[in-house]
């Protein structure tokens, strides 16, 4: 469907042309004047410079020429401005289409095109902590985003791998069951099904590795055996696999619970096998060039502001590092899916590194022009003082932790407010809790710091996930109540509130636009937030199940349903949903 601006502005740029004037003085901009009326058009005033004459004449001969069963206000006032205000039949019969069209009549932008995300950045062997939080929901929420949009998406979650954490944790193996056969050099027979640790041992052994990087000979110990795996030593790859095994099968539960799927659980060393030739490549034409023992490729260009130091391909080791995989992943994304765009969620931390990456890829041609590369650099989530979240002890929280404090704060609420049947408090909380935490985080611009403030985003009143549930759980129980309702036609506005949730209604296609362009699930917020206050006003200011005019009640429940329906797009587009009672 087009927007309502889009066909405002087209009426108007005829009215001009049937008026004897320019038609592109014709556009219509959402009024700055609320109190006066809801668009405007100031183009008069400009033409008037054109045609030398009063601008409030040539106001008056485009009004002439609109139609006014469009309009339930058009006016030309001084000095030239033309003030707008929507029908309710005009109104009506724009929900009516968005009732009756797939997917609110919104349109497909992305149709045959297709966007690989990459979001989450789970490494292997380590647990998912409170960082982890953002890439997922943010990444998610932007992935089902564009498939809303009609783009083919690719969740990639991109799993770190292959680096330095994998030579650790065989190293410190190494140290512990140096009789295990995955040290052994001379072993030639098949090695175990079974890995030698649980998810819980790689977890202590991690970082009882990490902490002794200090340690030289341990340090030494940890790049060989990352070098050697990455040379493909057999036993190491066969306890490589088993780290894998264990450890992808852990971070699936946890991004399950999170309602968060990948199309791809891909890594950094599916990007090992595509290094070698695309190095020899990148030498023999010259992109990369040698530095200090390394191979770089240089990426400043004329015009930056800022240091742009060259993105390092080989370390002088011969080893590869983060920028290496990430370009051999785009051969890779490149080759085998053919995008229209390549999307990364990371901490903003990671600027820099993307930055680099992007420019080399299109210096060595991985990239097209026509290809777009995009970063969304994500703030930090602090906590509810401000600052960077830490455990009691000053640890690093687990987001299983995070998600269970957030569960158990909830379930207080649940329980002491008798919402639901004890056999449904489980369930029920576990929605509102996914609501709390998602749009607490999601309200917020992506790129800007927050501050986790557990009271507030689980609060069932104000701008909350919490409340936007008990919104639609609201509807529900009225629809509930009412009987079928389906298939009942959107009316024209019985009432000022019916008006306004109609035209809050109808920001649905521009703002899922908007949030598309601009990399932001706020603004998808924002809009529910708006959508849920102007049913809640509507709600408060009309009877609905007690009308008695049959007719007029069929046209609030309509209203209603609609407006429930949205509600519950926007938020499968944040990934949660509402429960049937709250
Ligand atoms: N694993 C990385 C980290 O922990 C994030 C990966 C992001 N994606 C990428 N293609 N680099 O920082």
């Amino acid at each position: 469907m087009e927007k309502i601006l889009d066909i405002i502005t087209a009426k108007m740029q005829r009215a001009f042309a049937d008026a004897g004037y320019d038609p592109s003085f014709g556009r219509v901009t959402v009024s700055n004047r609320p109190d006066l009326c809801e668009y405007q058009c100031n183009g008069a005033l400009a033409a008037a410079k054109q045609y030398k004459c009063a601008p409030i004449q040539i106001a008056r001969a485009v009004v002439e020429k609109l139609d006014a069963n469009d309009y339930s206000l058009v006016e030309a006032v001084m000095p030239g401005f033309i003030n707008l205000k929507l029908s309710g039949s005009f109104l009506q019969s724009y929900l009516e289409e968005m009732r009756t069209a797939v997917d609110f009549g919104v349109k497909k932008i992305g149709q045959g095109k297709t966007i690989v995300v990459d979001y989450g950045g789970a490494n292997v062997a380590k647990p998912l902590h409170i960082g982890h939080l953002r890439p997922a929901i943010i990444g998610e929420s932007l992935k089902r985003l564009y498939q809303f949009m009609g783009y083919i998406a690719i969740g990639d979650v991109h799993l770190g791998d292959w680096g330095l954490q994998m030579g650790l944790i065989i190293a410190e193996l190494s140290e512990r069951q140096p009789e295990l056969p995955y040290f052994d050099d001379s072993f030639t027979g098949e090695y175990p099904t079974e890995a030698p640790f649980t998810v819980s041992d790689l977890e202590e052994i991690y970082p009882a590795a990490s902490a002794k990087k200090a340690d030289p000979a341990f340090s030494h110990k940890a790049h060989q055996a990352t070098l050697e795996l990455q040379q493909g030593r057999r036993g190491y790859r066969a306890l490589w696999q088993h780290i894998m095994n264990v450890s992808v099968a852990d971070l699936k539960k946890n991004y399950d619970n999170l309602d968060v799927h990948f199309e791809k659980w891909l890594g950094e060393s599916d990007a090992d096998p595509y290094i070698p030739a695309m190095v020899e490549d990148m030498k023999a034409r010259g992109i990369a060039v040698q530095s200090e023992g390394a191979w770089v490729i240089p990426v400043a260009e004329p015009g930056d502001k800022k240091e742009m130091p060259p993105c390092i391909l080989v370390k002088s080791d011969g080893s590869a590092i983060y920028a290496t995989t990430d370009l051999a992943t785009l051969v890779q994304r490149m080759q085998d899916w053919h995008p229209d765009k390549v999307l990364y969620v990371t901490d903003k931390r990671q600027n820099l590194h993307f930055e680099q990456v992007f420019r080399a890829a299109r210096k060595a041609g991985i990239v097209p022009e026509n290809v777009e590369l995009e970063h969304v650099g994500f703030g930090t989530m602090n906590g509810s003082d401000g600052k960077p979240f830490k455990t009691r002890d000053g640890g690093v929280l687990r987001l299983e932790q995070l998600i269970a404090d957030m569960t158990d704060f909830v379930r207080a609420k649940v329980v002491e407010n008798k919402i639901v049947e004890d056999d449904e408090v489980e369930a029920t909380t576990a929605k509102i809790a996914m609501a709390a935490l998602k749009y607490g985080d999601l309200s917020n611009q992506p790129t800007k710091d927050y501050n986790f403030d557990m009271e507030r985003f689980a609060a069932f009143e104000g701008n909350t996930g919490p409340y936007i549930l008990y919104t639609i759980v609201r509807i529900k129980s009225i629809l509930a109540k009412y009987g079928p309702w389906e298939h009942l036609p959107i009316q024209e506005p019985a009432n000022p509130f019916a008006k306004d949730l109609m035209i809050a209604i109808t920001k649905l296609g521009p703002t899922l636009e908007n949030a598309l362009a601009s990399s932001a699930p706020n603004l998808i917020c924002a809009y529910i937030y708006e959508l849920a206050g102007a049913v809640n006003k509507f709600y408060h200011e009309t009877r609905i199940l007690g009308e008695e005019d049959k007719a007029l009640q069929a046209g609030y429940i309509a209203l209603i349903g609609l407006a429930k329906r949205c509600l519950e797009q926007c938020i499968d587009l944040l990934a949660f949903s509402a429960p049937e009672k709250m």
